[in-house]
């Protein structure tokens, strides 16, 4: 595995995402996919009537075998070095869609979402776990717009939505990059991306690891992954719930 250059981690923070194939072994994503593909059988998901994707968040704390994807160190080095601060997990999520599901994730920012206050950087390792071709529900992202921060939480159901809310970036250039089992695109919380369906006979198993600023506070807005700790405004994420990487 090459080491993370200077001239990648200076594409990544120009454009808001980087491509690096070949993160896992094929061994690896063999087995990492056997495992996704067992928990798409096993569990519910956030939300069982979503066409769009089966959600499963936290899937860590549930299997050990996606666990160590979840904390896989190269991963976490790479996203600290790209970052450049102490990182943590704000969650995992295994991202699924079904053969011909004929739903795109429509045009977003990740990081309004989130409950955080103070955050100096975020990002999220996209891990596909099958060969993701165009086709299959690939990412396509709007490079060197990771600077907005003028963008509401937007619909991700809404192909228009993005494009309401920010007009200016309906005339951006895109860039959509296939993936093969192993390989990883990072992305900056604030880059706005989309995957298109799944057009094709597979699954499409992408397991994607949220990183953000290790020193950020919650800020007290409601989201999955704090509502059920009585977290109090202001405090760190505790380091139980979302460890400090690598560990
Ligand atoms: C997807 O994989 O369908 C979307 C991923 C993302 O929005 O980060
Ligand atoms: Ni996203």
């Amino acid at each position: 595995m090459n080491p993370l250059t200077d001239k990648i981690v200076a594409r990544y923070r120009a454009g808001g995402f980087v491509h690096i194939a070949g993160v896992l072994s094929p061994e690896e994503a063999g087995r990492f996919r056997n495992a996704a593909r067992a928990a798409f059988d096993r569990e519910r998901g956030l939300d069982p009537d979503n066409q769009m994707f089966k959600q499963i968040v936290n899937i860590w704390q549930r299997d050990d075998v996606l666990s160590e994807l979840t904390f896989h160190r190269r991963l976490a080095e790479l996203a600290t070095g790209l970052a450049g601060i102490p990182l943590r997990i704000w969650h995992d999520q295994l991202l699924i869609k079904r053969p011909h599901n004929r739903t795109p994730t429509e045009f977003h920012q990740d990081a309004p979402y989130w409950p955080h206050a103070g955050c100096r950087h975020s990002l999220s390792a996209w891990v596909a776990l099958v060969d993701v071709p165009v086709e299959r529900g690939c990412m396509t992202f709007i490079p060197g717009q990771h600077e907005r921060r003028d963008i509401r939480p937007i619909d991700i159901a809404d192909a228009h939505d993005l494009f309401d809310a920010a007009p200016d970036l309906a005339y951006q250039p895109r860039v959509t990059i296939p993936l093969h089992a192993g390989d990883v695109t990072f992305h900056n919380g604030y880059t706005p991306h989309t995957a298109n369906a799944n057009d094709t006979n597979e699954f499409r198993l992408a397991h994607v690891n949220i990183y953000v600023d290790r020193d950020l506070r919650y800020d007290g807005k409601r989201h999955v992954c704090t509502d059920p700790l009585g977290l109090e405004p202001g405090v760190r994420l505790p380091d139980d719930v979302f460890p400090p990487v690598p560990r």
